[in-house]
């Protein structure tokens, strides 16, 4: 990851997808666990070579406010687990019907849509089980964590974007419509994601505050730059299939007001990143050149 700042971010996210993937292999259950085909299939997609930009976020914003990283593991790794999952049902054929995610063939491409199916089910449940072994702070409970991810991959976030994404198909939406699905399908993730780097350090009110404006504007320019992306790039450059959501009529940015206002949408929103994260004063160096990088990502 290059950012255009003099910050290292290159150097800072490879450490971090370390720390993150060593984690992952050490939660999850080995490759040769029975019954293999399940845990072959959770640890294709899981391995395949995501950005890691949720986790990576959340332990990002965990030194924000002070804290460490190994604090912050668990639940980084959590939230990485939720968005392969969603992953792997998003790209199912009664879903975007995608072949290729993160340079490889899908999950149901390998395996089989039986199997696929089972493989997110069964990545949501870990992230359960490793988001229970957070150490609790002193402001923010087992309870108050488990309730932050639930809330955030349920039926009226993750889950209900991806309803509206799917029941859209084909409809001409307004810029409400769309931002209902993008807060929804995306953003709540990424927000999610900063709000518990915060939690695992004891954040205080404003810093959760601060976070959680953070995360909303930075996921819906995450939205806004997929759609872009899948328009401009090649399908080599993007590791899934570009030109997908003209080809079956998605509601997205660059179909609802074509691509240069949707570059200077993705732009305003990261600008209000950015200015969310005043309280912190200098301390999101990490947040900050992140929020740069995504903006000017080519994948
Ligand atoms: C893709 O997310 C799905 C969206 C919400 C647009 P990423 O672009 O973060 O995918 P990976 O994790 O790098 O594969
Ligand atoms: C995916 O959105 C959102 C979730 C999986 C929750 P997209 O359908 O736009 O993501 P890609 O383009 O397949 O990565
Ligand atoms: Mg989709
Ligand atoms: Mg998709
Ligand atoms: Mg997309």
């Amino acid at each position: 990851m290059q950012s255009k700042t003099a910050y290292n971010l290159d150097k800072y996210t490879r450490q971090r997808i370390k720390q993150i993937d060593q984690a992952l292999n050490k939660f999850l259950p080995g490759p040769r666990s029975k019954p293999i085909t399940i845990h072959r299939a959770m640890r294709h997609s899981l391995f395949a070579g995501g950005k890691r930009i949720r986790p990576i976020i959340t332990l990002a914003s965990a030194e924000a406010c002070g804290g460490l990283v190994s604090r912050a593991i668990p639940l980084a790794c959590a939230v990485e687990c939720i968005h392969t999952y969603s992953l792997i049902h998003d790209d199912l054929p009664s879903l975007d019907n995608d072949d290729f995610r993160r340079g490889h063939p899908t999950n149901h491409k390998v395996f089989g849509e039986g199997i696929a199916i089972l493989a997110g089910d069964a990545l949501l449940t870990q992230a359960f089980d490793i988001a229970a072994r957070t150490k609790p702070t002193k402001r923010y409970s087992i309870a108050k964590t488990t309730l932050e991810l639930t809330h955030t991959s349920g039926s009226q976030q993750l889950i209900a974007g991806q309803v509206a994404d799917l029941e859209g198909e084909g409809k001409k939406l307004t810029l409400a419509q769309l931002r209902y699905i993008h807060e929804r399908k995306t953003s709540a993730l990424l927000t999610c994601a900063a709000r518990l780097g915060g939690m695992s350090a004891n954040c205080t009110t404003t810093q959760l505050k601060a976070l959680t404006d953070f995360g909303r504007h930075i996921g819906l320019a995450f939205q806004v730059i997929d759609d872009i992306l899948d328009v401009t790039q090649t399908s080599k450059q993007l590791g899934k299939t570009a030109g997908k959501d003209q080809a079956v009529n998605k509601a997205t940015y660059p179909a609802a007001v074509g691509l240069n206002k949707s570059k200077k949408i993705a732009k305003n929103l990261t600008d209000k990143a950015y200015m969310a994260l005043k309280p912190f004063k200098g301390k999101a160096v990490a947040l900050e050149a992140i929020a740069g990088y995504l903006l000017d990502r080519e994948y």
